[in-house]
């Protein structure tokens, strides 16, 4: 199988450790680095974070860089009322014990696609956009380099989940998403109006407990203490698993219902800042430069990333 590059930027978070281990359970990656960003907690815990999903897996082996410490242009905001103090808050895990590599983040990106064959690179972002907003501020022609940026972020039809108007990811550093946004790079997102249609049953995280190995314990431990706020706050009897759904997409696109859209991000107004506008209708006229996930089928989804964490 040849099997395809992929690096993942991310803030965990326990949605995005489930999406790092979901991606170390299939074979069809080449996970070349993780990449951390300030985002559910500060970047101290984040990058303490990624370390401890890639031991947890048993892949010491995984390069992890830590990466910007704070948004590009405004303060940075935090998510422990979701993710707990530590932002991996549920299982009780060892303190990592391998070490950060020495580059910033956003020079082993440069580095990395710029070393790269055009058009190879799979790059997953699934925290706020400031790493990857960087990088290609500071050499724009890695752009050429990406395959597709797949992302999770957004939300149009379901609105945000921080404001009215604005999701997390984007919410944090809108400026960065509007840098990505126009990079004209191949691009998919991965909504709230899409990850809000696939919702985990008490059942489902049972299978995953079931599985008995570290990884299906401590997943399920995460997952206990992720869902719990937004069953709190939209009365479900599940939460939804963002950040997995941007590696499910890349295997198993046929369970994603999409469009390709014209999207801006809102830099300008202090009431609307950071909302994806999905020009859903096409009625600006303006390119298509985002394909916009809708829907998802649940069932498929939640048995593809049992699957996978089952493999580790
Ligand atoms: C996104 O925000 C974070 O809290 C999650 O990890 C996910 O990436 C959902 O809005
Ligand atoms: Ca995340």
């Amino acid at each position: 199988m040849t099997t395809r590059p992929l690096i993942i930027d991310t803030d965990p978070g326990q949605d995005d450790a489930i999406a790092i281990l979901v991606a170390l359970g299939s074979p069809e990656f080449d996970l070349l680095g993780i990449t951390t960003v300030a985002g559910n907690v500060p970047l101290s815990l984040t990058s303490r974070n990624a370390r401890i999903v890639c031991e947890l897996a048993d892949r010491r082996d995984v390069p992890v860089y830590a990466g910007c410490s704070r948004p590009m242009v405004r303060t940075l905001v935090t998510a422990e009322e979701v993710h707990g103090q530590t932002g991996l808050d549920g299982p009780d895990l060892p303190e990592p014990t391998m070490p950060l590599r020495p580059e910033h983040a956003v020079d082993w990106l440069v580095d990395t696609l710029l070393a790269a064959d055009d058009a190879s690179i799979t790059l997953c972002p699934i925290g706020p956009l400031t790493n990857v907003a960087m990088a290609i501020v500071k050499e724009p022609s890695i752009v050429t380099k990406l395959r597709e940026i797949v992302l999770m972020g957004g939300g149009f039809f379901e609105g945000g989940n921080v404001t009215p108007a604005a999701e997390f990811n984007i919410h944090v550093d809108p400026h960065a998403a509007h840098v990505v946004f126009t990079s004209g790079v191949p691009l998919t997102m991965i909504p709230l109006d899409a990850t809000h249609s696939a919702l985990m049953t008490n059942e489902w995280i049972e299978r995953v407990r079931a599985l008995g190995t570290p990884v299906g314990v401590a997943a399920s431990e995460m997952l206990d203490f992720f869902e719990r706020f937004d069953m709190d706050r939209y009365g479900t009897a599940g939460g939804p698993l963002h950040d997995p759904c941007t590696i499910a997409y890349l295997i198993r696109p046929e369970l994603f219902e999409t469009r390709n859209c014209h999207v801006d991000i809102e830099i300008g107004s202090d009431l609307t800042m950071g909302m994806t506008v999905v020009d859903w209708w096409g009625t600006t006229g303006k390119p298509a430069n985002c394909i916009v996930a809708r829907r998802i089928d649940p069932d498929g989804l939640y048995d593809f990333i049992h699957d996978r964490l089952a493999a580790l």
